[in-house]
Protein backbone atom coordinates (compact mmCIF):
# COMPACT_ATOMS: atom_id res chain seq x y z
CA UNK A 1 0.00 0.00 0.00
CA UNK A 2 1.39 3.40 -0.75
CA UNK A 3 2.07 6.21 1.19
CA UNK A 4 0.57 4.23 4.41
CA UNK A 5 3.17 5.61 6.82
CA UNK A 6 0.80 9.03 6.64
CA UNK A 7 -2.12 7.21 6.78
CA UNK A 8 -1.27 5.94 10.42
CA UNK A 9 -2.39 8.31 12.99
CA UNK A 10 -0.42 7.70 16.21
CA UNK A 11 -2.62 9.07 19.39
CA UNK A 12 -0.49 11.02 22.22
CA UNK A 13 -2.49 10.10 25.10
CA UNK A 14 -0.28 11.21 27.91
CA UNK A 15 -0.69 13.91 30.61
CA UNK A 16 2.52 15.82 30.01
CA UNK A 17 4.79 17.26 27.48
CA UNK A 18 8.15 15.26 28.27
CA UNK A 19 6.40 11.57 27.34
CA UNK A 20 4.66 13.86 24.41
CA UNK A 21 8.34 14.86 23.21
CA UNK A 22 9.80 11.87 24.31
CA UNK A 23 7.54 9.29 21.96
CA UNK A 24 7.34 12.04 19.01
CA UNK A 25 11.45 12.04 19.03
CA UNK A 26 11.50 8.05 19.19
CA UNK A 27 9.53 7.92 16.05
CA UNK A 28 11.08 10.76 14.35
CA UNK A 29 11.53 10.35 10.40
CA UNK A 30 9.15 6.83 10.61
CA UNK A 31 5.45 8.77 12.05
CA UNK A 32 4.16 11.71 10.14
CA UNK A 33 0.66 12.00 11.89
CA UNK A 34 -0.66 12.52 15.43
CA UNK A 35 -3.43 12.65 17.73
CA UNK A 36 -3.85 14.74 20.57
CA UNK A 37 -6.67 14.05 22.37
CA UNK A 38 -8.41 15.82 25.60
CA UNK A 39 -5.87 14.29 28.01
CA UNK A 40 -2.91 15.44 26.70
CA UNK A 41 -4.59 18.72 25.43
CA UNK A 42 -6.52 19.17 28.71
CA UNK A 43 -2.68 18.42 30.59
CA UNK A 44 -1.01 20.36 27.78
CA UNK A 45 -2.57 22.94 26.26
CA UNK A 46 -1.29 24.03 22.55
CA UNK A 47 1.88 22.98 24.10
CA UNK A 48 2.04 19.67 22.55
CA UNK A 49 0.45 20.68 19.31
CA UNK A 50 3.10 23.01 18.92
CA UNK A 51 5.59 20.62 19.39
CA UNK A 52 4.08 18.25 16.81
CA UNK A 53 3.95 21.07 13.87
CA UNK A 54 7.86 21.77 15.11
CA UNK A 55 8.31 18.25 13.72
CA UNK A 56 6.60 18.59 10.80
CA UNK A 57 3.85 16.66 11.78
CA UNK A 58 0.55 16.18 10.72
CA UNK A 59 -2.28 16.61 14.41
CA UNK A 60 -6.06 15.04 14.40
CA UNK A 61 -6.99 17.18 17.32
CA UNK A 62 -9.54 14.86 19.09
CA UNK A 63 -11.63 16.65 21.60
CA UNK A 64 -14.85 15.40 20.35
CA UNK A 65 -16.86 17.99 20.55
CA UNK A 66 -20.68 17.85 21.15
CA UNK A 67 -22.86 20.94 22.51
CA UNK A 68 -25.07 23.48 21.15
CA UNK A 69 -24.54 24.58 17.62
CA UNK A 70 -23.41 27.87 18.08
CA UNK A 71 -20.95 26.89 20.99
CA UNK A 72 -19.70 24.38 18.49
CA UNK A 73 -19.16 27.08 15.90
CA UNK A 74 -16.94 28.51 18.10
CA UNK A 75 -15.22 25.96 19.60
CA UNK A 76 -14.34 24.07 16.24
CA UNK A 77 -13.07 27.88 14.86
CA UNK A 78 -10.88 28.55 17.67
CA UNK A 79 -9.24 24.92 16.89
CA UNK A 80 -8.79 25.65 13.69
CA UNK A 81 -6.96 28.11 14.12
CA UNK A 82 -4.72 26.22 16.07
CA UNK A 83 -3.50 25.01 12.73
CA UNK A 84 -4.51 21.66 13.31
CA UNK A 85 -5.49 19.25 10.16
CA UNK A 86 -8.45 17.13 11.46
CA UNK A 87 -10.90 18.38 14.11
CA UNK A 88 -14.17 16.07 15.29
CA UNK A 89 -17.24 16.10 16.70
CA UNK A 90 -19.63 13.65 17.89
CA UNK A 91 -22.56 13.17 14.67
CA UNK A 92 -24.77 12.48 17.71
CA UNK A 93 -25.07 15.94 18.39
CA UNK A 94 -27.18 16.39 15.27
CA UNK A 95 -26.83 17.94 11.88
CA UNK A 96 -27.26 21.65 12.63
CA UNK A 97 -24.05 21.30 14.83
CA UNK A 98 -22.14 19.57 12.54
CA UNK A 99 -22.95 22.28 10.04
CA UNK A 100 -22.28 24.63 12.29
CA UNK A 101 -18.68 22.50 12.97
CA UNK A 102 -17.83 22.55 9.48
CA UNK A 103 -18.73 26.44 9.06
CA UNK A 104 -16.06 26.92 11.92
CA UNK A 105 -13.64 24.86 10.11
CA UNK A 106 -14.21 26.88 6.81
CA UNK A 107 -13.38 30.15 8.46
CA UNK A 108 -10.44 29.19 10.45
CA UNK A 109 -9.30 28.07 6.86
CA UNK A 110 -9.77 31.13 5.86
CA UNK A 111 -7.41 32.51 8.34
CA UNK A 112 -5.01 30.32 8.35
CA UNK A 113 -4.96 28.68 4.89
CA UNK A 114 -5.17 25.11 5.82
CA UNK A 115 -7.54 22.31 5.00
CA UNK A 116 -9.28 20.92 7.93
CA UNK A 117 -11.06 18.00 7.89
CA UNK A 118 -13.91 18.05 10.01
CA UNK A 119 -14.94 14.32 11.09
CA UNK A 120 -17.86 12.73 12.60
CA UNK A 121 -17.67 10.02 15.99
CA UNK A 122 -20.46 7.79 14.95
CA UNK A 123 -20.59 4.95 17.82
CA UNK A 124 -16.95 4.82 20.27
CA UNK A 125 -15.43 1.21 19.25
CA UNK A 126 -15.51 0.45 23.36
CA UNK A 127 -19.50 -0.16 22.81
CA UNK A 128 -21.32 -2.83 21.70
CA UNK A 129 -24.71 -3.88 20.72
CA UNK A 130 -25.32 -4.53 24.22
CA UNK A 131 -23.79 -1.70 25.50
CA UNK A 132 -25.93 1.07 22.88
CA UNK A 133 -29.01 -1.18 23.63
CA UNK A 134 -28.62 -0.13 27.72
CA UNK A 135 -27.48 3.36 27.31
CA UNK A 136 -30.30 4.27 25.04
CA UNK A 137 -33.50 1.49 25.49
CA UNK A 138 -33.46 -1.23 27.40
CA UNK A 139 -31.44 -0.56 30.72
CA UNK A 140 -32.83 -4.21 31.96
CA UNK A 141 -32.16 -6.43 29.30
CA UNK A 142 -28.37 -6.23 27.90
CA UNK A 143 -29.13 -9.07 25.88
CA UNK A 144 -31.99 -6.97 23.63
CA UNK A 145 -34.44 -10.40 24.28
CA UNK A 146 -37.39 -8.21 24.07
CA UNK A 147 -37.87 -4.54 22.57
CA UNK A 148 -34.99 -2.24 22.17
CA UNK A 149 -33.41 -2.74 18.48
CA UNK A 150 -32.59 -5.90 16.96
CA UNK A 151 -29.08 -7.54 16.48
CA UNK A 152 -26.61 -5.00 14.32
CA UNK A 153 -27.44 -2.26 16.44
CA UNK A 154 -24.03 -0.53 15.74
CA UNK A 155 -23.64 -1.24 12.80
CA UNK A 156 -27.19 0.40 12.32
CA UNK A 157 -26.78 3.24 14.31
CA UNK A 158 -23.14 3.73 12.73
CA UNK A 159 -24.18 4.18 9.52
CA UNK A 160 -27.42 6.18 10.23
CA UNK A 161 -24.98 9.20 11.86
CA UNK A 162 -22.67 8.52 8.73
CA UNK A 163 -25.02 9.42 6.84
CA UNK A 164 -26.35 12.58 8.99
CA UNK A 165 -22.44 13.77 8.59
CA UNK A 166 -22.49 13.46 4.96
CA UNK A 167 -25.99 15.84 4.71
CA UNK A 168 -23.83 18.15 6.65
CA UNK A 169 -21.32 18.22 4.74
CA UNK A 170 -18.75 16.78 7.19
CA UNK A 171 -15.65 15.28 5.28
CA UNK A 172 -15.95 12.06 6.76
CA UNK A 173 -16.30 9.85 10.24
CA UNK A 174 -14.57 7.82 12.96
CA UNK A 175 -16.04 4.21 13.00
CA UNK A 176 -14.62 0.78 13.93
CA UNK A 177 -12.85 -1.69 10.96
CA UNK A 178 -16.55 -3.47 11.24
CA UNK A 179 -18.43 -0.53 9.60
CA UNK A 180 -16.23 1.34 7.20
CA UNK A 181 -16.87 -0.80 4.58
CA UNK A 182 -20.62 -0.50 4.29
CA UNK A 183 -19.89 3.17 5.03
CA UNK A 184 -17.65 3.71 1.95
CA UNK A 185 -20.21 1.22 -0.30
CA UNK A 186 -23.02 3.57 0.72
CA UNK A 187 -21.90 7.00 0.90
CA UNK A 188 -18.97 6.70 -1.26
CA UNK A 189 -15.28 6.20 -1.72
CA UNK A 190 -14.38 9.95 -1.02
CA UNK A 191 -16.17 10.13 2.15
CA UNK A 192 -13.35 9.56 4.82
CA UNK A 193 -13.21 6.77 7.45
CA UNK A 194 -10.86 6.80 10.58
CA UNK A 195 -10.70 3.58 12.59
CA UNK A 196 -9.23 3.63 16.13
CA UNK A 197 -9.57 -0.44 17.97
CA UNK A 198 -6.37 -1.08 16.35
CA UNK A 199 -4.38 -4.04 17.78
CA UNK A 200 -1.85 -6.34 16.32
CA UNK A 201 -3.59 -9.54 16.91
CA UNK A 202 -7.55 -9.71 16.36
CA UNK A 203 -9.44 -11.01 19.04
CA UNK A 204 -11.99 -11.47 16.55
CA UNK A 205 -9.69 -14.89 15.58
CA UNK A 206 -11.00 -17.60 17.43
CA UNK A 207 -7.54 -19.21 16.62
CA UNK A 208 -5.50 -16.41 18.56
CA UNK A 209 -4.50 -17.22 22.00
CA UNK A 210 -5.62 -13.92 23.68
CA UNK A 211 -3.34 -14.46 26.43
CA UNK A 212 -0.22 -13.93 24.16
CA UNK A 213 -1.75 -10.75 22.62
CA UNK A 214 -1.96 -7.05 23.64
CA UNK A 215 -4.66 -6.39 25.78
CA UNK A 216 -8.21 -5.15 24.51
CA UNK A 217 -8.21 -3.16 27.25
CA UNK A 218 -11.60 -0.99 26.91
CA UNK A 219 -12.17 -1.60 23.34
CA UNK A 220 -14.50 -3.74 21.85
CA UNK A 221 -14.64 -3.64 18.07
CA UNK A 222 -11.09 -4.20 16.99
CA UNK A 223 -9.20 -5.03 14.20
CA UNK A 224 -5.58 -5.52 13.03
CA UNK A 225 -4.32 -2.66 11.25
CA UNK A 226 -3.53 -4.28 7.48
CA UNK A 227 -7.68 -5.61 8.37
CA UNK A 228 -8.72 -2.18 8.93
CA UNK A 229 -7.38 -0.75 5.68
CA UNK A 230 -7.82 -3.77 3.90
CA UNK A 231 -11.99 -2.44 4.89
CA UNK A 232 -11.57 0.76 3.46
CA UNK A 233 -9.90 2.94 6.46
CA UNK A 234 -8.52 6.11 5.28
CA UNK A 235 -6.30 6.26 8.38
CA UNK A 236 -6.16 4.23 11.43
CA UNK A 237 -5.43 5.25 14.99
CA UNK A 238 -3.26 3.45 17.37
CA UNK A 239 -3.17 4.22 20.74
CA UNK A 240 -1.75 1.45 23.29
CA UNK A 241 0.06 -0.91 20.79
CA UNK A 242 2.76 1.83 20.38
CA UNK A 243 2.39 4.00 23.64
CA UNK A 244 1.86 0.85 26.40
CA UNK A 245 5.06 -0.89 24.26
CA UNK A 246 8.18 -1.90 26.05
CA UNK A 247 9.24 0.21 22.64
CA UNK A 248 7.39 1.76 20.69
CA UNK A 249 9.83 2.53 17.67
CA UNK A 250 9.56 -1.71 17.37
CA UNK A 251 5.62 -1.13 17.90
CA UNK A 252 5.65 0.99 15.48
CA UNK A 253 7.31 -1.21 12.99
CA UNK A 254 5.34 -4.09 13.63
CA UNK A 255 2.13 -1.72 12.53
CA UNK A 256 3.91 -1.17 9.10
CA UNK A 257 5.50 -4.98 8.85
CA UNK A 258 1.42 -6.09 9.02
CA UNK A 259 0.29 -3.77 6.94
CA UNK A 260 3.40 -3.97 4.17
CA UNK A 261 2.31 -7.31 4.08
CA UNK A 262 -1.15 -8.36 4.33
CA UNK A 263 -2.55 -5.36 3.04
CA UNK A 264 -4.12 -6.16 -0.79
O1 LIG B 1 -5.33 2.05 20.55
P1 LIG B 1 -6.05 2.50 21.80
O2 LIG B 1 -7.14 1.58 22.24
O3 LIG B 1 -5.16 2.96 22.91
O4 LIG B 1 -6.77 3.79 21.20
C1 LIG B 1 -7.47 4.61 21.95
C2 LIG B 1 -7.43 5.94 21.25
O5 LIG B 1 -8.39 6.01 20.20
C3 LIG B 1 -7.79 6.99 22.26
O6 LIG B 1 -7.03 8.14 21.98
C4 LIG B 1 -9.25 7.20 22.01
O7 LIG B 1 -9.66 8.48 22.41
C5 LIG B 1 -9.35 7.00 20.52
N1 LIG B 1 -10.66 6.55 20.08
C6 LIG B 1 -11.38 7.32 19.24
N2 LIG B 1 -12.61 6.93 18.83
C7 LIG B 1 -13.10 5.77 19.18
C8 LIG B 1 -12.36 4.95 20.01
C9 LIG B 1 -11.12 5.36 20.45
O8 LIG B 1 -10.92 8.38 18.85
N3 LIG B 1 -14.26 5.39 18.68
Amino acid sequence: MKDFKERVIIALDYDDLSSIRRLVERLKGEAYFYKIGSEAFTSCGINGIDLIKDCGGKIFLDLKFHDIPNTVYRAVKSAGKLGVDIINVHASGGVNMMRAAKRGAEEASNITGKNIDVIAVTVLTNLSDADINRIFYNFEDENNASGGLGRNIVSDLALHLAKSAKISGLDGVVCSGHESLRIKNILGGDFKTITPGIRLKSFNDKNIDAAKTTPMDDQKRVMTPSAAFNSGADYIVVGREITAAANPADALQNIYYDIENNCK
